[in-house]
């Protein structure tokens, strides 16, 4: 939640920022500002809502300093407006700040008796107040900001500058993600790699109660009470060209596209040469340690959240362990029978979700063993688990996650698949049978990519239905919440995803001429339930879209759109069923007209509780 961006050295900051805040806005888009040092005088452009209207502004108002910091916001504290957009002034002194501070109430009456006029209603207001209080009482300007740092609760990630000092970005984080980057003369700071890839692929990665002094001769790293910080420089793969939209209408249908090209990226260098063991380098537990586990918590939020149910099916199945699934809001509040037999198993995307990063602390805390599956390299979550599994799906700016989710998909099959080796659970041409599939999934996929058009030119219809019923069973039952948490978050129908046998319980009672019905019945052992469970529907005027691997012809009559998918492993499928999902999520939301790639309301990273 959140962007923020700061550049230093000899080349026009102001584009630098809002090139960097463009490819950020999928962190927050209700209002954006830039503060640039313009011939020693803080210059403040601000603008309510998406970023183009900050760019309108400073076309009027065009700036050249080599020195800014900028911004764009999700609101947490007081409404989006050009008031509460960031960066805030007081003094000389300019903030950005991204994530919460808890104790603002209190250090806000203190500063206002001290003399300070507030202009907005944010949390981060005072940061910029309390660095002035610092200077007042004598600090230098790296002092000031350490010692304001030192009275803050909560999270934050911040840039600052100060007229007086033209040749210095200061730099910290406690919470909330942030990454420097290192060019030739010149320094960036931004929430998250792909606002700088296109300046350089050199990464240093700030840890919490970490600051950064830079000036353009170097920078300096030391912990907020001085000690110096030896930093090292990471290379990052990832190229420029991957955060872009490569002639796709949006980011969201890129992704989508780019889903055989991600597993295959995920499955890379993971299969043995003779396809029958998987490698997983990074997750730095032993076999005894992995033959220890007794039990397993798989944590998340969203759509990582229905990962990790399909987790559960895959690794009670494979490796015999039982499993609890766990909302990581839920999971600390909850006292988990956490302890060193256990392993929690962190799944997000972009590894800085707030909840989830809390939920991996709980378990640490309580002396568990940890593993994280992220799709960003060197996120919080990734860092502070004792092992990770990388999803390298490159990365993902549409704010519905699509090609995470297969990926960290693909991601459990491995992992399920190693503890089963492991722990002998499963024999050996099981295993190689399951890698032999895993084999076939990015064509399959490509398969299942082929309906693009056909749902396309089918969804017209839906597009004025106030709700969606979606029903899978067993393994696909996470995959009809996924297909509804899709809909719901891009295109504002209202949709529930159901387990199918679940159906005569009570949702049955929805069913009338108006509710589209999307059932995914894979052709496995409770096919014939789950196409009971359609006729159930038809017969009380439900419109029926199927999506299955079975020849259908017999259910032709009954269904308003058929969805054929190729035939894989049932421990696959999963993957293959929710591309249809995607599809019709997608195009239902642009025929509609929202904003599909930054849909209202939301952010791609939730780094606040
Ligand atoms: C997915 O479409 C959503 N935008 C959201 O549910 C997301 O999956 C959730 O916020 C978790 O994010 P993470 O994977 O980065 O932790």
């Amino acid at each position: 939640m959140c962007g923020i961006v700061g550049y230093i050295g000899e080349q026009r900051a102001v584009d630098i920022v809002l090139d960097g805040l463009r490819r950020l806005e999928y962190r927050g888009y209700d209002s954006a500002g830039i503060a640039s040092l313009e011939q020693g005088q803080l210059v403040t452009v601000r603008a309510e809502s998406k970023l183009i209207n900050l760019e309108q502004e400073l076309r009027k108002q065009p700036l050249h300093g080599s020195l800014a910091i900028g911004h764009t916001r999700w609101a947490t504290h007081g409404k989006p407006s050009q008031a509460n957009a960031h960066p805030h002034k007081a003094g000389s002194f300019v903030v950005v700040h991204n994530g919460i501070i808890e104790n603002y109430l209190a250090l806000k009456q203190q500063l206002q008796q001290q003399g300070h006029n507030f202009r907005s209603q944010t949390d981060s207001e005072i940061i910029a107040h309390l660095i002035e209080q610092q200077v007042k009482e004598g600090a230098a300007f790296e002092q000031a900001v350490r010692q304001a740092l030192h009275q803050l609760r909560g999270a934050y990630a911040i840039a600052v500058i100060c007229e007086d000092c033209p040749d210095t970005l200061i730099a910290a984080k406690c919470g909330s993600p942030l990454v420097i980057g290192q060019g030739q003369g010149e320094y960036f700071v931004a929430s998250d790699i792909p606002a700088m890839l296109s300046h350089t692929r050199e990464m240093i990665f700030l840890e919490d109660g970490e600051l950064a002094v830079f000036s353009r001769q170097g920078m300096q790293v030391s912990t907020l009470d001085g000690r110096l910080v030896e930093k090292s420089t990471k290379t990052i793969t990832w190229n420029p060209l991957m955060a872009e939209k490569g002639g796709f209408r949006h980011f969201m249908l890129k992704e989508i596209h780019e889903q055989p090209r991600a597993i295959s990226d995920t499955l890379a260098g993971r299969i043995c040469d003779n396809k029958d063991g998987i490698l997983l380098d990074g997750l730095n537990l032993t076999d005894d340690a992995l033959k220890a586990i007794e039990r397993i918590y798989l944590v998340a939020c969203g759509t990582s959240w229905h990962a990790a149910l399909v987790g559960k099916f895959l690794i009670e199945k494979h490796a015999r362990i039982p499993v609890e699934v766990d909302i990581a809001s839920e999971f600390r509040y909850r006292q988990p029978l956490v302890n060193d037999r256990t392993l929690t198993l962190l799944i997000s995307q972009s590894g800085e979700t707030a909840d989830t990063l809390a939920a991996l602390r709980e378990a640490r805390g309580r002396q568990g063993k940890t593993l994280a599956i992220c799709n960003v390299v060197e996120s919080s979550i990734a860092r502070e688990s004792d092992g990770v599994i990388y999803t390298h799906a490159g990365p993902e700016i549409g704010v519905a996650s699509t090609k995470a989710f297969t990926t960290q998909l693909v991601a459990l099959v491995l992992f399920s698949l190693h503890l089963a080796r492991v722990r002998e659970t499963l024999d050996q041409k099981a295993i190689c049978e399951l890698i032999r599939e895993l084999l076939t999934l990015p064509r399959k996929v490509e398969n299942c990519l082929e309906l693009n058009e056909e749902i396309e030119q089918r969804v017209r219809p839906y597009i004025h239905c106030r709700d969606f019923l979606y029903l899978g069973r067993g393994n696909q039952y996470p995959i009809a919440l996924e297909g509804a948490l899709k809909l719901k978050e891009i295109s504002y129908i209202h949709a529930e995803g159901y387990p199918a046998g679940e159906m005569k319980h009570g949702p049955i009672a929805l069913i009338d001429e108006e509710l589209p019905v999307v059932i995914i019945a894979p052709k496995n052992e409770t096919y014939e339930k789950v196409i009971s469970n359609l006729e159930e529907v038809k017969s009380r005027g439900g419109k029926i879209l199927l999506v299955s691997d079975a020849d259908t012809t017999q259910q032709q009559e009954s269904c308003e759109e058929l969805f054929p998918i190729p035939s894989i492993h049932d421990d696959l499928m999963p993957i293959l069923t929710s591309i249809p999902l995607q599809l019709l999520a997608y195009h239902i939301a642009v025929m509609k007209g929202t904003d599909v790639d930054q849909p209202r309301n939301l952010a791609k990273s939730v780094t606040v509780e």
